[in-house]
């Protein structure tokens, strides 16, 4: 049968003809790790946006537990095999790199109510900064609400199983961590990082 209806053909980003390719957006953070909560709003975001760029900052305000490289690294293997998904990092105002990188969006997962407030000024302080760049939040799943990178550092830190809380890969690499060195803020090299 002829179909009646024209069905225009896609294009190889997803998008319909003579459409502007939609433009990426970015799911900032320290991922310091990365746990199963950020992994829940990457891989949600990714279904909204084809182009999704996950940026670790480089935060001289904060004395990571992980290098960049090493967050970069763990961010690498537990976005591995999920479409659309490019894995960075930045440095300075977080607008300035969202402009640098051509997009406009920007994505931030709410776990709980008292992150709202925060999340809300930064959102606001952000627009102020760069108009143009805005700010989208997807709320946590309701079985991860509760996850955060401390909680798994502390946990970690103290022996405990942190297996429902980060993605496999992420688990396997820091499992390799000598346990004399887990503890916050000492430096130790993540299996495959030497710095
Ligand atoms: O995972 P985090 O630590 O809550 O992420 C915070 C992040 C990276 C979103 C925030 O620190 C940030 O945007 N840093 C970049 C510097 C910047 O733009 N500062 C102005 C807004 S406060």
């Amino acid at each position: 049968m002829t179909p009646r209806v024209r069905i225009p053909k896609a294009h190889s980003d997803g998008s319909a003809p003579g459409m502007i390719s939609a433009p990426a957006a970015v799911y900032p953070g320290s991922f310091d790790p990365v746990t199963n909560g950020h992994m829940d709003i990457i891989r949600r975001a990714a279904r909204l946006y084809p182009r999704l760029i996950v940026a670790a900052v480089v935060n001289p305000n904060k004395r990571p537990w992980l290098t960049l490289d090493e967050r970069v690294h763990l961010l690498r293997l537990a976005c591995a095999g999920i479409p659309g998904i490019e894995v960075d990092s930045f440095d300075g105002l977080l607008v300035d790199y969202v402009h640098r990188r051509g997009a406009a969006l920007i994505i931030k997962g709410l776990r709980i109510v008292s992150d709202f407030e925060y999340e809300f000024s930064m959102a606001l302080l952000n627009r102020r900064l760069r108009g143009g760049v805005d700010t989208m939040f997807l709320p946590a799943s309701l079985e991860y609400a509760y996850i955060s990178s401390s909680f798994v550092r502390e946990v970690f830190a103290l022996g405990g199983d942190i297996s429902e809380f980060v993605p496999a890969p992420v688990l396997q690499a820091l499992k390799k961590i000598p346990a004399s060195s887990r503890a916050w803020p000492a430096r130790r090299p993540v299996e495959g990082k030497t710095r």
